[in-house]
């Protein structure tokens, strides 16, 4: 009788216990479905705040950029010893990954968001870098607002090199590479690239800094998915680049800060634009905002999800920043180009019709927003 009772006592205290963990308000008021994601309010505050400054600017590129090479290294060929997928290896081990060669591009944002992981310790490493991506994003007018599960075990051990596809590999290579990471689709890896479109490159032509790859980079709009369909007709820096190819705008505004600011293309980039394969994924996203923003949402919770079992992780869609809505603007032809320089290769879509920007030049967003000569001081944010 007493061992019974002792019994019931114990199991009123466990359901007591989990009904605890379950449906709270955080100090902020913010109603979450879970206590645990109450630690990642102060932490999207922090990020904002130090970090990204609110703007979709070279920091907040960056880190989505960091969010995929992390998750990336995993292989189901492999097996564990490749990498743990999504679980903050790079932080972890800021020493090895960021040393790859083929990373040299983490650099910037490993630096930037290791402090956050002593500033806040209940929060794993591989939680940091996939939510620091979503709060990113969340600055980024036209980008979707991320679900977040949080829960991910810190890494133990480095990812191994070679897993991140490379702007020079061919398609075939990098859609086998997607496949086994995480059985990704060519209609999903063309999807993930919607984040090309806010991207810029530092180190694909060593002599430029934040070179855009189209003319709107703070902006998750589909000018991208338009832009590299266009003929190329030269570089914006030097001409030799392993993983570069012709760009249709080479020339930037030249009043602004630096003269470099023209717009450059990643070779995967052109081929995946017109392979059979991927052509008719990537034409369908021209000017279709929210099926690229859709697309997009899809295959990176996917990608976030990498190396845990999503039925693990507690959702904490609740506190990641609403969204920044698009800025409404239809896909255009930037001046000077139109639908004469399309290489289209999909004949099955009609392609949109599109007008095209006046003007006999195209200005391209100066690298310096604010016009300010001295690049040095200036944070990399959108035009005023
Ligand atoms: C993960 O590792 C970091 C760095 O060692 C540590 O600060 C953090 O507390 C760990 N987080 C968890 C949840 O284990
Ligand atoms: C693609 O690249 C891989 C790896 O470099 C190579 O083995 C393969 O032959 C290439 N395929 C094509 C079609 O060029």
């Amino acid at each position: 009788m007493t061992f019974v009772r002792l019994s019931l006592i114990v199991l009123v205290g466990v359901v007591h216990a989990t009904l605890a963990a379950v449906a709270t308000t955080c100090s902020d008021g913010t109603a979450v479905s879970n206590s645990v994601c109450c630690d990642f309010i102060p932490l999207a505050q922090d990020l904002q705040s130090i970090l990204f400054a609110n703007e979709c600017g070279e920091n907040a590129h960056e880190i989505v950029q960091l969010a995929f090479y992390d998750a990336i290294a995993i292989s189901q060929s492999m097996g564990p010893v490749a990498g743990g997928g999504a679980d903050g290896s790079v932080l972890i081990f800021p020493t090895v990954e960021p040393h790859f060669p083929e990373n040299a591009a983490i650099d910037d944002a490993v630096n930037n968001l290791l402090p956050f992981l002593s500033m806040h310790p209940t929060i794993s490493a591989g939680d940091l870098v996939q939510f620091a991506g979503a709060v990113a994003l969340s600055n980024c007018p036209g980008a979707p607002q991320l679900e977040f599960l949080a829960g991910r075990q810190n890494a133990t051990a480095p990812a191994v090199a070679g897993l991140v596809p490379q702007p020079q590999d061919n398609v075939t290579s990098i859609l086998a590479r997607f496949a086994d990471a995480g059985s990704f689709t060519p209609s999903e890896v063309v999807s993930l690239l919607a984040a090309h479109s806010i991207g810029r490159a530092d180190n694909v032509d060593p002599t430029l800094f934040a070179a855009p790859f189209d003319t709107t980079p703070f902006d998750f709009d589909t000018q991208f998915f338009l832009e590299v369909l266009l003929e190329g007709t030269g570089f914006p820096g030097t001409n030799d680049n392993v993983g570069e190819v012709a760009s249709p705008l080479p020339i930037g505004d030249v009043s602004s800060c630096g003269s470099d600011a023209g717009e450059l293309r990643l070779q995967s980039d052109f081929a995946l634009a017109r392979d059979e394969r991927t052509a008719c994924f990537w034409q369908e996203f021209v000017n279709q905002q929210e099926r690229m923003a859709e697309g997009f949402q899809s295959a990176m919770e996917k990608l976030a999800s990498l190396g845990s079992n999503p039925a693990d992780l507690i959702d904490c869609s609740d506190v990641v920043p609403e969204a920044t809505p698009s800025n409404g603007k239809p896909a255009t032809f930037p001046a000077t180009t139109g639908p004469s320089d399309l290489q289209l290769t999909c004949t099955t879509q009609k392609f949109p019709s599109l007008s095209v920007d006046a003007g006999t030049t195209q200005a391209l967003i100066p690298h310096c927003p604010d016009g300010n000569e001295d690049c040095s001081s200036v944070l990399f944010a959108g035009p005023a």
